[in-house]
């Protein structure tokens, strides 16, 4: 008989939704599983400002409308920048902006306007330690010189180390963490008895190691940032995914792209799970036995951890395979899902 399993309605801690005629398409996805999603602020131009964010949600609230969705909660963040005041962090602070998202310029898609060094945002720092603003990390150095697989590592000691000393009850969230090295920091950091530090993990992080990329040939839409790693690491990350520390909760980083952007000699970075990111987080979490311990990672460590209430309303996962088309509509161009003729063991019941 297949299993089933009933738990609290979910929230994603990281996501991807775009902007434009292509919001409808993936917000689609995300609504039917996730209650609350914190959007992504790496748009072009960022979403630098409150009143940018105030109108990218607007258009969010627009594209919701349009689906017939109205139990869906956009949480909105900020991209944190070498120019951020103080003002617009107060400001953040009482208009329900849920953080401020750190990328290191050049990391990751659409970061040029990112941090070039951290002690150029060490005011706003201070002042998000001031307003219990968190911040939001995409965890990576990025210096040419240091090989790409070993980024996420030199973080923690560069950056993130140095910047939880300097601000101890700054609430830090390391996003889409990748290796053993982040997530034995994030798991025996000492925090004080407070709530400062947690980690997301996305679904294809605990299903792929860095193989994925190559079987068979080059596989671009395995590719994503930070980027695979060996299977050691996918190993930590099952670990203490599934181990009931409230410090690991979900978040998909689902990163729509056009097709072609994907597929092209410079191929972008974001592998799409939203389709059926729950289907692929108990695939991950059955894989290993640990079906009961989803519950908590997916619906209440991350409400926990931003002092947010839990969901009420459940949704039902089966045991049932669910094909999974070769594209999706991405506004007027098409997206390859992961998993993209093939199957998930798992699926949201209908
Ligand atoms: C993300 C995107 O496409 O915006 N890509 C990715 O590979 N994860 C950006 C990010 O979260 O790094
Ligand atoms: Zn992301």
């Amino acid at each position: 008989m297949s299993k089933k399993l009933i738990i609290i309605r979910p929230d994603d801690w990281h996501l991807h939704v775009r902007d434009g005629a292509v919001l409808k398409d993936v917000l689609a996805h995300t609504t039917k599983q996730f209650a609350r999603a914190v959007i992504m602020p790496n748009l072009k131009p960022p979403v630098t400002t409150v009143d940018l964010a105030k109108a990218y949600r607007s258009r969010i609230d627009t594209a919701l409308q349009q689906l017939g969705v109205s139990n869906f909660n956009p949480l909105m963040t900020l991209y944190l920048t070498d120019n951020t005041s103080a003002d617009e962090v107060r400001k953040a602070s009482e208009h329900q902006i849920i953080g401020f998202k750190l990328y290191p310029a050049g990391a990751t898609t659409n970061s040029d306007a990112g941090v070039t060094n951290i002690k150029h945002a060490y005011p706003a720092l201070e002042a998000m330690q001031k307003h219990s603003v968190p911040l939001l990390i995409h965890g990576e150095v990025t210096e040419s010189a240091i090989d790409i697989f070993d980024r996420e590592v030199v973080f923690i000691d560069r950056i993130l180390e140095p910047v939880r000393k300097d601000f101890p009850e700054l609430r830090i969230i390391f996003e889409h963490i990748t290796t053993k090295q982040a997530a034995h920091y994030v798991r025996d950091a000492d925090t004080k008895g407070k709530n400062t530090l947690g980690a997301t993990i996305t679904a294809h992080h605990l299903l792929m190691n860095r193989n994925s990329l190559f079987t068979g040939g080059i596989r671009p839409h395995h590719y994503c940032l930070p980027i695979l790693k060996r299977e050691e690491h996918r190993l930590a990350l099952m670990e203490v995914a599934t181990s009931g520390n409230p410090r690991f909760f979900l978040g998909t980083d689902s990163a729509p792209h056009p097709k072609g952007e994907k597929e092209s000699s410079c191929g972008c970075a974001g592998c799409y799970t939203a389709h059926n990111a729950m289907g692929l987080y108990a695939e991950a979490f059955d894989s290993v036995g640990q079906l009961d311990r989803l519950e908590g990672f997916a619906s209440f460590f991350g409400p926990d951890f931003y002092s947010l209430p839990r969901n009420q309303d459940q949704i039902t996962l089966v045991q049932q395979a669910e094909e999974v088309p070769f594209e999706f509509t991405l506004g007027d161009t098409v997206l390859v899902p992961l998993r993209a003729g093939e199957t998930i063991a798992w699926s949201l019941a209908k």
